[in-house]
């Protein structure tokens, strides 16, 4: 069979097994208070108006100057939005606020100890830290507009604090996951070029205190052996004036914030105003390739689409107490605890730790102490919150109108509990699909105008056009029961900008697929290639399969199967290695490394340990694999590739397809057995596939 006729095959294997989930309307009560209500926005939004369209959302903003272009394509693909426009982006989120709401919350931090009182940062009082540390920063770090200042920080007011200073000052932040590894950020710090790092002592993660300063010293060590050497490290305290961490702080390096703030005390620094194409921060992320990508975001036009979605895809009004779960350091916290939600004056709440901890009736507790009404987190942790707590929501009297899931698809049956328990059957579902090289939604559904299809993410956002191309370019039409790749056939303003020093990376991977002439200055010949396979239903909701590309998302975050392989290459014993994801219950995927050994080295269950110890400490806890496999010989193709796909079926119990045309077919049923009766001895028992996830894993790694 060729490739094609295997791909028809599973292709009509899923228009087979596809069960269209039911409808589920949005109640009354939200739609008679929602931003969006009318559905003359989608005419607004229509191609037709495209690209003027979007001045709606950057009318939502506060503008020094206005801009003379609203889209400017004449350097194809690099687009340029609102040109001309001036702006700043902590003005936007904060000083404008104060007239009408100085006293209003902008913050609420909730500590992960219970017993620790929360803390409520007005808007007043955001302005008066952002101030003091964006004095800090340039006075006592030299920062100046332009340059980035990387952060290590993890779910403590200080990180937003630090977010709005840098943008005040026109310096370009890049915050770092607390999770990840000293070394995974030294890598983005040498990446970067910045000479500053943020970091804190330490922070509360399932009950114990985590010492983190312990990280900034062996990110600084690995920024060296890259060639960047940080002058300053700047230490916020978890409790202030006292010091949590094991590790000393280096003289004339290390400062405690704290102490050094006393010299900037109530101090103003004039924003700066800002050209609207000015990088506001970067964010990196995981590709094909080893070398993490630091997505750059523009100001104007990432704020614009982050303050229209927030408003028109939230329902944020000022006066929500709106609670996002996600973390800071990951896009949905930028866009959505951060500047989405404080471009337009409410009140986000910012939790520190674990949902689980001390139970999990936890976050409940906080919706129902807090009054949170709008609440918003990922697939993975829904399913965590309903395997160890089912019947949690119900003792709490918390009510949300509005629920948000991100990150990874959502399973129906997952979806339900979510819709039926956690939000009490009285507040709107809406499945965000994005990424973020993309500032904010690009599928969803307008929660008041729009039906609720639990597993579908839903319709193109406004003034977003998507597609799905078969692999030879060719349109993929809905309700064709085929599955295809999805791209979004025009800009938007908030899509990044470039990837951070890799502008040709950034045609490669985006745009060259389908690109259909390179010279050409016209936005419809570049279309957007997001990586993620998609069936668009009759209706026209999309339902997202996952990566194509070499990504594994594990519990909605993105690890590359090379940063994976590399870190595994590190261990002295090991030949050759392989990163490929297998379905996990909770996680959504997890990672599951194959490794081959160099001659003479006999196999160990120490050198399986030592392949998931380097992975933790190379990149972090999160990628740590499920099992290492200790294999003799990788299936290859006959130019030497790995075949990811084929280990990836067995690694699922699903069919490996047609191995003929390996170089070593052979070594497939060996892998096999070896593999699958070690997982049913460790309980690990075989379970049929959905057809999506059988899709996932025959596409995993296609792109080869
Ligand atoms: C996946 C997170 C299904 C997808 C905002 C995408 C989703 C990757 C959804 C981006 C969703 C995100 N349904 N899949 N609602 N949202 N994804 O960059 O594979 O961390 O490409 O951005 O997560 O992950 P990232």
């Amino acid at each position: 069979m060729s490739t094609e006729e295997r791909a028809a095959l599973s292709e009509a294997h899923i228009a087979v097994h596809w069960r269209e989930e039911g409808y589920y309307y949005p109640p009354a009560k939200f739609i008679g208070q929602a931003n969006a209500a009318d559905p003359a926005i989608f005419e607004r939004f229509s191609e037709e108006h495209f690209p003027e369209c979007f001045k709606e959302y950057a009318d939502l903003l506060a503008w020094d100057q206005y801009w003379h272009t609203t889209l400017d394509t004449t350097n194809a693909p690099f687009w340029k939005w609102f040109v001309g426009g001036r702006l700043n982006a902590s003005v936007n989120c904060v000083d404008r606020h104060l007239a009408a709401g100085r006293n209003r919350a902008a913050l609420i931090w909730v500590p992960e100890p219970e017993d620790e009182p929360m803390q409520v940062i007005t808007y007043q009082e955001l302005y008066r830290r952002g101030n003091e540390f964006a004095a800090l920063l340039r006075h006592f770090g030299g920062v100046e507009v332009g340059d980035r200042v990387t952060f290590h920080l993890p779910m403590v007011p200080d990180l937003p604090v630090s977010m709005l200073a840098c943008a005040r000052i026109g310096a370009i932040h890049s915050e770092v996951f607390g999770g990840f590894s000293g070394a995974a950020c030294g890598e983005r710090i040498a990446d970067s070029g910045s000479r500053i790092l943020v970091t804190t002592d330490a922070y509360y993660r399932n009950g114990e205190l985590i010492d983190h300063k312990l990280k900034a010293d062996q990110a600084l060590a690995r920024a060296r052996e890259l060639g960047v050497e940080v002058d300053k490290v700047l230490v916020w305290r978890r409790h202030r004036g006292e010091y949590c961490s094991k590790t000393p702080m280096v003289e004339g390096r290390d400062f405690f914030v704290d102490d050094v703030l006393r010299d900037f005390r109530d101090q103003l620094v004039e924003p700066v105003s800002m050209p609207a194409e000015a990088p506001l921060f970067l964010m990196y992320t995981s590709g094909t390739t080893g070398r993490p990508k630091g997505a750059q975001h523009s100001t104007g036009g990432y704020l614009a689409y982050v303050a229209g979605t927030s408003k028109y895809y939230q329902d944020i009004h000022p006066e929500d107490t709106y609670w996002c779960a996600a973390d800071i350091g990951w896009i949905t916290g930028h866009s959505y605890i951060v500047y989405g939600p404080l471009a337009l004056g409410t009140t986000s709440v910012i939790y520190e730790g674990v949902p689980t901890y001390p139970d999990a009736g936890r976050p409940w507790r906080i919706a129902e102490r807090l009054g949170v009404n709008i609440f918003h987190t990922a697939p993975t942790t829904i399913r965590m919150l309903r395997k160890l707590g089912p019947e949690e929501p119900k003792k709490y009297d918390y009510h949300f109108k509005h629920m948000t899931t991100v990150g990874e698809p959502i399973e129906p049956d997952v979806w339900r509990w979510y819709h039926d328990v956690v939000g009490k059957g009285e507040a709107v579902v809406v499945d965000t699909w994005w990424q973020t090289e993309n500032g904010g939604f690009l599928g969803a559904t307008l929660p008041a105008l729009h039906p609720m299809k639990p597993g579908s993410c839903g319709p193109g956002a406004l003034g977003i056009y998507p597609v799905i191309y078969d692999e030879d370019g060719g349109i993929v039409e809905a309700g064709a029961g085929r599955a295809g790749n999805i791209c979004i056939r025009n800009p938007w303003p908030g899509i990044f900008q470039t990837i951070w020093g890799q502008p040709e990376r950034y045609v490669d991977t985006y745009y060259a697929k389908y690109c259909r002439d390179r010279s050409s200055t016209d936005w419809r010949d570049w279309p957007y290639f997001a990586g993620d396979g998609a069936v668009q239903a009759a209706d026209g909701y999309f339902r997202i399969l996952g990566r194509v590309d070499d990504v594994i998302n594990v519990a909605g975050h993105r690890l590359g199967t090379k940063e994976l392989e590399s870190a595994s290459l590190t261990v002295d014993e090991i030949a050759e290695a392989a990163a490929v994801p297998v379905i996990d219950e909770l996680r959504g995927r997890a990672v599951e490394m194959y490794v081959s050994l160099k001659p003479g080295v006999r196999t160990s269950p120490e050198i399986e340990d030592k392949v998931a110890k380097v992975i933790e400490t190379e990149i972090g806890k999160i990628a740590r694999p499920k099992n290492v496999w200790i294999v003799p010989d990788m299936p290859k193709t006959r130019s030497g590739k790995i075949m990811r796909r084929v280990i990836a079926a067995i690694s699922n119990f699903s069919d490996v397809g047609d191995v003929s045309t390996l170089a070593n077919p052979e070594i497939v049923d060996d892998i096999r057995q070896q593999v699958q009766a070690a997982k049913m001895a460790r309980g690990e028992l075989p379970r049929s596939l959905t057809a999506e996830e059988a899709e996932e894993i025959r596409a995993f790694g296609h792109l080869e």
